[in-house]
């Protein structure tokens, strides 16, 4: 398996749409289905995509999430870091960060 990386963003905008309970899903999932030592887990600040939180990016591909949700979770996890498949769905191109400031 490729080496993955998620930078998960825990920031204030991010928590009010419910980052916390999205990271308490995936590593969950991430226990569920023994890839905690496969893929590293990063926490942000902001990702700069505030208006579309919660957020998140996978490397190495570089596909940025949005608006997820536990559900939306559990699907990336599935899809995504067991298939390989982005969710594209889910996924959107990000602004460019001095657009969401
Ligand atoms: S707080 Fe999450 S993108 Fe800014």
């Amino acid at each position: 398996m490729q080496s993955i990386h998620l930078f998960v963003c825990t920031g204030l905008a991010c928590a009010l749409e419910g980052a916390e309970e999205n990271l308490e899903a995936l590593q969950k999932g991430l226990q569920q289905y023994n890839l905690k030592r496969k893929i590293r887990v990063s926490l942000v600040r902001c990702l700069g995509q505030c208006g579309y939180g919660p957020s998140m990016v996978v490397y190495p591909e570089g596909i940025w999430y949005a608006k997820l949700n536990e559900d939306d979770i559990a699907k990336v996890i599935q899809k995504h870091l067991i298939e390989g498949k982005a969710v594209t769905d889910l996924s959107r191109t990000p602004l460019d960060t001095e657009d969401s400031l």
